[in-house]
């Protein structure tokens, strides 16, 4: 490691408090499940109360529930200091909250791409400039965001959504490096199909399609390697970044065939 590359803040040991976004279903519901099962106490948020009192009610007392909408700025920031308060410092974070809305060059509307954008890049947005500034200030923590294989390859059907997770894709390619030098890992998480409420209204064939609880056993196993990239399952994982290696013509020649 490089001069450049050390923290400049000295490391704060804290308790295991870990801090998850859609945490009322799929994904992020099997990751707070995972994470309690390892001794994480977990504050768990979404805008789904009702789930969450759910969650924790069956925990004792290692869930919490804080209930959000990650596009509501000043609420996402106010969440961050209320979990630390009761709970402590955030270890972790883990950023699931997300929307899948299918939409092709057919009936394209801007106003999808809005809400996709809205909830799943400027929400997750949010919540990183709520937690980014306290983990560097302790020189310690992990933030893994969750975005998707769809973020290497633009497949029909999946226009606005692929757009959002390339996009968070890079955002944290950025930030990665000067996180690090403060001592605060980030890593992307990409899955591949997974089968939660968000895929379940998919009406084509999911390759290699795993359970929520399949993908929190990697995820959680991923970040505890620290590595920047959590991408599975690992066929899927080989395929799309082979169609990432092609020349158009040739990913075209692919991806035409998943025209409806
Ligand atoms: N399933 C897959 O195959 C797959 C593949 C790749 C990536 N992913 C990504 O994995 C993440 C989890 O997806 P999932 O498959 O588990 O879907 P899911 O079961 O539909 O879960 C989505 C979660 O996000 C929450 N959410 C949505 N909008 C929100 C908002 N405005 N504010 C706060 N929370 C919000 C939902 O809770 P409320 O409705 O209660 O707010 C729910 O807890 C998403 O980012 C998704 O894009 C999924």
């Amino acid at each position: 490691m490089g001069q450049d590359s050390k923290p400049t803040t000295p490391r704060v040991e804290t308790a295991k408090v870990a801090w998850v976004t859609g945490a009322s279903s799929g994904i992020g519901r099997a990751v707070v499940l995972r994470l309690a099962k390892d001794g994480w106490t977990v504050a768990a948020s979404a805008r789904n109360g009702e789930a969450l009192a759910g969650l924790s009610a069956d925990a004792r007392g290692q869930i919490h529930a804080f209930p959000l909408d990650v596009t509501d700025k000043d609420a996402v920031l106010s969440t961050v200091p209320a979990i630390e308060n009761m709970l402590g410092p955030i270890r972790l974070a883990v950023f699931c909250a997300g929307t899948y809305t299918r939409d092709y060059a057919k009936g394209f509307s801007s106003d999808v791409l809005a809400e996709t954008i809205g909830i799943n890049l400027i929400g997750t947005g949010h919540c990183l400039e709520a937690i980014m500034a306290p983990m560097v200030l302790r020189g310690a923590g992990h933030i893994g965001v969750t975005a998707s294989v769809t973020g290497y390859v633009g497949l029909p059907g999946g226009a606005s959504y692929g757009a959002s997770k390339a996009a968070l894709n890079s955002l944290c390619e950025a930030l990665h490096p000067e996180l690090a030098a403060k001592g605060v890992t980030l890593s992307i998480i990409n899955p591949g199909f997974v089968e939660t409420p968000l895929t379940a209204r998919n009406d084509f064939p999911m390759p290699f399609i795993i359970s929520a609880e399949e993908a929190a056993e990697t995820i959680v196993a991923g970040l505890k390697t620290g590595r920047f990239e959590i991408i599975f399952p690992w066929k899927m994982a080989l395929a799309i970044r082979f169609l990432h290696l092609l020349p158009h013509t040739l990913r075209f020649a692919i991806t035409k065939r998943m025209l409806p």
